[in-house]
């Protein structure tokens, strides 16, 4: 695959702006910009073994690897479509990955390695390699992690891996990392994109990566890919600074600008209710049984009162309040801090932004736990209709960015959840 052999996107050149990817015809939402197969990908620690290491499927029957014994794969099909990248890292790997130098590595830097590895091979002669060659390098330079082999030109290769860095995930997850050198090459990163990427596991495949359109994109519009949670309001421009070298001008980052310095969140409890509600309301989410799901970029017609809540600790420690309360109890308190954040959301995310279909479902997961002990009839009728409003949330948007990574996952709870509710009348 290279830059010619594109359908649905091109690389439009300009004499003295930057490139740009823009799309060739109009796109609809939910429709696949490009499809990418990995170059090189990686398993988190914790995934060694569960995964294997050419297709990444889960599987409880791996086989090891029996010269290093530390690659797992699904049959002798994965293992051969493997060897070429994996035969100069098996026989010295276990050496290596018990030396010192190795050893005193952080997590992220010890995946980097294995995948600076793979550059030694013969196989990376391909046109992803050359692409990834071609690559803009990040703004500070790094000396490179040390290698289980000798790789030509790890400097040069080291400096384009932080800013081009891809973590797979599965239903949102992550697991992995990948090296993805036509994605990279294409899309210029947007707090508020018009597509995002997923996942697609084939097993006795390399992964491949699928950029979908998150809403409908006009013919020749650029389209721009998250390289970051969105919801890191104030570091997120320090990350574009350190990591990628620019500093982002979407509209998100425009309006958040524009509102200045960001008040503190009140303490008061009595005062912060009250404000949690303002934000609620402004948004539109406060009766989730009727609520029009409607993003709402940050702007400069923020209410001022409201802004303190643009920090992003502020987010965190709202999702933890949820997260806790929607699995322990109480329920209220579980919906509200839960629609609250779902207000959150329709703030800094894009229309149709996967998190915001993930959230919806947890919501009605969580409608329908607290509608179950509830005998009042009136409540429990409530309590279910905001159960179907925020699963028809979750499946317009989970539905368009379509199923990721393992069976199972988000789609399949969405119609078992459907499921009872349609048994409750
Ligand atoms: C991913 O990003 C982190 C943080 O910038 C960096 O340390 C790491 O080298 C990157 N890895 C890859 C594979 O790009
Ligand atoms: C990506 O977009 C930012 C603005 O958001 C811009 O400053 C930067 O130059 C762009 N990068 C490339 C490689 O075009
Ligand atoms: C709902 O109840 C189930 C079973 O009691 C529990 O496992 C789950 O954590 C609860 N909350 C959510 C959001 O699913
Ligand atoms: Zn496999
Ligand atoms: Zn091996
Ligand atoms: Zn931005």
């Amino acid at each position: 695959m290279s830059l010619d052999d594109l359908k649905y996107v091109k690389v439009k050149t300009h004499p003295t702006a930057r490139n740009q990817a823009v799309s060739t015809q109009p796109l609809l939402a939910g429709s696949i910009v490009l499809s990418n197969q990995a170059f090189a990908t990686v398993l988190f620690e914790n995934q060694k073994g569960r995964r294997c290491d050419h297709c990444l499927v889960l599987s409880e029957t791996l086989r090891k690897c029996s010269g290093c014994a530390s690659c797992c794969y699904c049959d002798a099909n994965c293992q051969t479509r493997h060897w070429p990248s994996h035969k100069k890292l098996c026989k010295r790997w276990n050496s290596f990955a018990s030396s010192n130098e190795f050893q005193a590595l952080p997590p992220h830097e010890r995946l980097d390695c294995v995948l600076l590895s793979y550059f030694a091979s013969p196989l990376s002669a391909n046109d992803q390699l050359a692409i990834f060659k071609s690559l803009l390098p990040g703004p500070t330079h790094h000396s490179p992690p040390p290698t289980c082999t000798p790789v030509d030109g790890a400097d040069g290769l080291y400096d384009r891996f932080g800013n081009n860095n891809f973590t797979i995930h599965s239903h949102l997850n992550s697991f992995a990392h990948g090296i993805f050198p036509l994605a990279s090459r294409l899309f210029n990163h947007s707090c508020t994109p018009n597509a995002a990427a997923r996942y697609k596991l084939v097993r006795g495949q390399a992964v491949t990566m699928e950029v979908v359109a998150l809403r409908d994109i006009a013919e020749g519009e650029e389209i721009c890919i998250p390289y970051l949670d969105p919801a890191l309001l104030q570091t997120r421009q320090q990350i574009f600074q350190l990591t990628y070298g620019f500093q982002c001008t979407c509209i998100s980052c425009e309006g958040l600008k524009s509102v200045g310095p960001i008040p503190d969140v009140p303490q008061d409890p009595a005062r912060l209710a009250a404000l949690e509600y303002r934000l609620r309301t402004f948004i539109g989410v406060d009766d989730l049984e009727h609520c029009v799901l409607r993003t709402k970029p940050i702007t400069q017609s923020l209410p001022s009162e409201i802004r303190c809540f643009l920090k992003e600790d502020y987010i965190e420690h709202l999702s933890g309040v949820f997260s806790q309360s929607s699995h322990d109890g109480p329920y209220d308190r579980a919906l509200d801090s839960g629609t609250t954040l779902l207000a959150m959301y329709l703030l800094i995310y894009p229309e149709n932004y996967p998190q915001i279909g993930m959230h919806a479902l947890e919501l009605a997961k969580t409608a329908w736990n607290a509608s179950m002990p509830m005998n009042d009839i009136v409540r429990r009728q409530h309590a279910m209709a905001q159960v179907r409003a925020c699963l028809s949330v979750s499946r317009r948007i989970l539905g368009l960015y379509g199923p990721e990574g393992d069976g199972g996952g988000p789609l399949a709870e969405i119609t078992t959840l459907q499921q009872l509710v349609d048994q409750e009348g």
